[in-house]
């Protein structure tokens, strides 16, 4: 190896050969001198002198708008950062402090970064993880010719990690921060990494994967007041680096699995686009009503208990009652009247049938057997049964010739009784075998049923309930509906409906 020349905060050295191994000149191979350092086992004085002290250095492959937008803001809270991309314009943009996309004060922070020395960058992956102790990994992730996640990037940056780490004595972070299927991190990067390198995880290196939640034109605002800072991880080892990563900007960081926080990205994304269809489908109803859909939606969003809130989002069983399917069938009636196209309010009948149909799947190991169910009415603390989702799964397994039986304690046997069965029936004939039965199938208590049945199928989260599942009898099968408890059951005669 040979010195070149100095630059502000970092020595540069032309080199072709680290340990041996020829490393490629992508841009001609220019290493730092904590290149140098970490090569002969110790991290550079440089990454200390010109970031603050004791910060891990952070290299971070791929420098678009998730990478570039992070060499930015993490140098500005004192980081030392080696950006890499096999694009040379890229590189040369962030070597010259330039900013490579159009975004609100990125390219202020790039060459203050810049001129503290505190940001460098290379077409040498290897260089610069071997640099570092940290990679951020934001490679993109195409959609692959048939719908699914391209990894093409993934892999290769994950291979050049691996041959980097292989190189490498101390341990280190590997951080995914592209958008990718749940199980990605795990399945995809960790075995490339392991292969290349010959290392661990866990023993060698950690990985992490930290979704990003920027939104382009506001990207550098977000990220010092980010939404929210989400990290699943492999050890306790890699979660301490990445939280104190970020605890300038976020000291409430959410630990998660992988596969949870790969999973939030897509539930974040989905439902913003949801918002998105929904505010728009809305909108076109109204232009056709001749209503202003703002001031409707300006309205809507002004109802922070039930419509911008945690509120119906999480899991359990399908929709009812007496208001929501009505209601939903009614605006898709109205815009078909009138030739407009809500394809997402069409769908949500469509998908509530779909959840019905998965509690009837889960049930069909069960067939022949006795069959309880927990609740009848559509939600606890009601004893009203229009359109409850409970009634359809049971008339479902009752044309099957399943067996049947039920409790619920705002259900009391005789005239009132009957009389919700009567309008049942007429508002849904489908459901009158079911009706016709009701009274009969119903027992007078909660252990009762469960201690009668094989399966329990719970559809209301009541410590009544709760109760009675945990005191079961240890061959009784629980089909949970509700979500009974926060902390599922390590019991394999347990399962949920969608958790
Ligand atoms: N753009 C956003 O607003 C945004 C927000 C959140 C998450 N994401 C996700 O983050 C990831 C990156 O998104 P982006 O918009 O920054 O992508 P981008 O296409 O703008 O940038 C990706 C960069 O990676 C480089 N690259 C590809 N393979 C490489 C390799 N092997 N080595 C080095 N560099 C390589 C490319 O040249 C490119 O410059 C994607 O998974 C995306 O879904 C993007």
């Amino acid at each position: 190896m040979q010195p070149t020349r100095r630059r502000a905060g970092a020595w540069e050295w032309r080199c072709r050969n680290i340990r041996g191994i020829y490393v490629g000149a992508l841009d001609q191979v220019v290493l730092s001198r904590a290149v140098f350092d970490t090569v002969s086992g110790s991290l550079g004085n440089d990454a200390g002198t010109a970031a603050g002290a004791g910060k891990p250095a952070i290299s971070v492959i791929g420098l678009g708008y998730v990478g570039a937008v992070s060499m930015a803001c993490l140098s500005h809270i004192g980081f030392r950062m080696v950006g890499v991309d096999v694009a040379h314009e890229k590189v040369r943009c962030i070597k010259e402090g330039r900013s490579p996309i159009v975004e609100a004060r990125l390219e202020e922070l790039l060459s203050d970064g810049v001129a503290k020395g505190r940001i460098d960058a290379t077409q040498n992956l290897i260089a610069a993880v071997l640099e570092t102790d940290v990679t951020f990994m934001s490679v993109g992730t195409p959609t692959s010719p048939d719908g699914g996640c391209d990894f093409t990037y993934v892999r290769q940056a994950s291979r050049g990690i691996g041959q980097a780490l292989a190189m490498k004595d101390g341990y280190h972070v590997v951080v995914l921060r592209c958008s990718v299927p749940p199980g990605t991190t795990l399945d995809v990067v960790v075995p490339e990494v392991e292969k290349a390198s010959g290392k661990k995880l866990g023993q060698d290196f950690g990985v992490c994967f930290n979704p990003e939640f920027l939104r382009e034109g506001v990207a550098v605002a977000d990220f010092f007041a980010p939404p929210k800072t989400v990290v699943g991880t492999s050890d306790p080892r890699a979660a301490a680096v990445v939280s104190n990563i970020y605890k300038a900007v976020d000291e409430n960081v959410i630990f998660t699995s992988i596969a949870a926080a790969e999973m939030v990205k897509y539930a974040d994304n989905v439902w913003h686009a949801t918002k998105v269809a929904f505010g728009n489908e809305i909108g076109r109803l109204c232009k056709r009503l001749d209503i202003d859909s703002h001031d409707v939606m300006n309205i809507f969003v002004k109802d922070l208990k039930l419509n911008l809130s945690p509120y119906y989002l999480k899991p359990g069983f399908a929709f009812g009652g007496s208001c929501l399917p009505k209601e939903v069938r009614a605006v898709s009636h109205i815009a078909h009247a009138l030739g407009v196209r809500v394809p997402l309010v069409d769908s949500l009948t469509v998908s509530n049938h779909a959840h019905i149909d998965q509690a009837v799947a889960l049930l069909a190991p069960f067939a022949g057997k006795r069959i309880g169910f927990l609740g009848l009415t559509f939600k606890p603390a009601t004893d009203d049964l229009r359109e409850s989702p409970t009634l359809e799964l049971m008339s479902a397994l009752l044309a099957k010739g399943e067996t049947l039986r039920a409790y619920d304690p705002n259900l009391h046997l005789g005239p009132m009784l009957q009389g919700q069965i009567d309008y049942v029936k007429h508002a849904c004939p489908a459901q009158a075998k079911l009706m016709d039965n009701l009274q009969a199938i119903t027992v007078a208590d909660a252990a009762a049923l469960v201690e009668g049945s094989d399966v329990v199928v719970v559809s209301h989260a009541t410590d009544e309930f709760r109760n009675a599942v945990m005191t079961r009898s240890p061959h009784i099968h629980v089909l949970d509906l509700a979500r009974l408890f926060k902390d599922l059951p390590e019991d394999a005669t347990y399962q949920g409906i969608a958790w």
